[in-house]
């Protein structure tokens, strides 16, 4: 036990600064050692920091800085973080935006350059109805939509210079998947592996599901989609370890689509080891709960090089190891998810972009 009475190493941001002041007010705080055994009565408001470690030292190093390069009046950075190295660029999506309750809201794709911080909005040469999560493979874009009325979710490819765009797969079996979340490409083998959580339904802007809480592998070579993990209540985030010997899998089912919590639903990423037969098949096996989120939902998932496990939450960025031991965390107060450029780490907090940078780089997507 005496790892989890050890110190909470985190960032802490004040809010309603400036740019300016935010870069110089961003500091790592220090939580009470003899945490396991709190006085009575203790209360912890949601969002505040909490925990833990020197290995979180390792990676943020000793003097970090969290900044904000980006900021507008309403959600524009939520989800995918796609870094394209040659226009080098973040492409992400916004929030739902618009109507909230039919079929007229919207998301929409913006790109960030990582140089000037200059964001400027993708218009895909065909409509790509509430775009979501993403992943860069072979020079495009991957980006997963949710779908609209009857339209159902798919798989898009923008080319991210003439936003030539194209449907990858739409359907399973001729079944319309629900609303794509989030997407990860196997680099062994170019293998999509994606999340289709029926948020859009209950969100009231998808009819109503032929496919349950599933997540897919579609094999672009063969044609091949197949089921890959079931079991979940929301399935969302995915990634793969750096040598891709496990997926990890985010359940959002604590958050319904309406925005209610419910407290006995996973708000959880579990682990699965990847198996690789000989014969070219592929699947999970051996699932295994690998951190639970203590503010929020674990949204979006990305990796360093070492195989820490960085997650988007409802308090910012919780950083795990890779036996799902917390670290610490990037307390931006809201990320749904985040992307690597090397060693700089940019945070999509709804209406901010964060940036900070650390000692170790992120596994590079290529
Ligand atoms: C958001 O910002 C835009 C552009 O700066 C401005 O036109 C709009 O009025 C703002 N909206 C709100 C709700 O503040
Ligand atoms: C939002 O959409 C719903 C459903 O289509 C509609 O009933 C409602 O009037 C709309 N609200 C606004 C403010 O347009």
């Amino acid at each position: 036990m005496r790892e989890f009475s050890q110190l909470g190493w985190l960032f802490i941001i004040a809010t309603n600064v400036t740019n300016a002041q935010l870069q110089s007010n961003s500091r790592v705080v220090e939580v009470d050692r003899k945490c396991n055994v709190l006085p009575e009565p203790f209360s912890r408001e949601i969002g505040e920091p909490f925990y833990k470690t020197q290995a979180f030292y390792n990676i943020i190093g000793r003097q970090p800085k969290l900044s904000v390069v980006a900021e507008r009046n309403y959600s524009f950075a939520h989800e995918a973080g796609i870094y394209i190295p040659k226009t080098k660029e973040i492409m992400f999506t916004s929030n739902r935006l618009g109507n909230l309750s039919g079929t007229d809201q919207y998301t929409e794709i913006y790109k960030m350059n990582v140089r000037t911080y200059k964001v400027t909005k993708v218009t895909p040469s065909i409509d790509i109805p509430l775009a979501n999560g993403g992943t860069f493979y072979k020079g495009k874009a991957i980006v997963v939509s949710q779908g609209r009325g009857d339209i159902g979710a798919a798989i898009y490819s923008i080319d991210p210079v003439t936003y030539e765009t194209s449907v990858l797969l739409n359907n399973y079996f001729g079944l319309k998947f629900n609303s794509l979340n989030d997407i990860a490409v196997s680099h062994l083998d170019g293998s999509f592996w994606f999340t289709d959580p029926s948020y859009a339904y209950e969100q009231e802007f998808r009819s109503r599901p032929q496919l349950g809480e599933f997540v897919y592998r579609w094999d672009p070579n063969t044609g091949d989609v197949r089921l890959a993990a079931d079991g979940f209540v929301k399935p969302n985030g995915i990634q793969f370890s750096p040598n891709e010997k496990i997926a990890y899998i985010s359940d959002t089912g604590f958050t319904t689509g309406r925005g209610e919590i419910d407290v006995k639903r996973p708000h959880t990423i579990y682990a699965f080891d990847v198996l690789r037969g000989t014969d070219g098949l592929v699947s999970l096996t051996n699932r295994r709960v690998f951190a639970m989120s203590d503010v929020g939902i674990p949204d979006g998932i990305k990796l360093d090089v070492k195989g820490n496990v960085y997650v988007g939450s409802g308090d910012g960025v919780n950083v795990y190891s890779p036996q799902g031991y917390l670290l610490g965390k990037i307390n931006t107060i809201q990320c749904a998810n985040l992307v690597f450029v090397q060693d700089d780490l940019y945070i999509l907090a709804e209406n901010k972009i964060f940036h900070t940078k650390l000692s170790i780089q992120g596994v590079a997507f290529d």
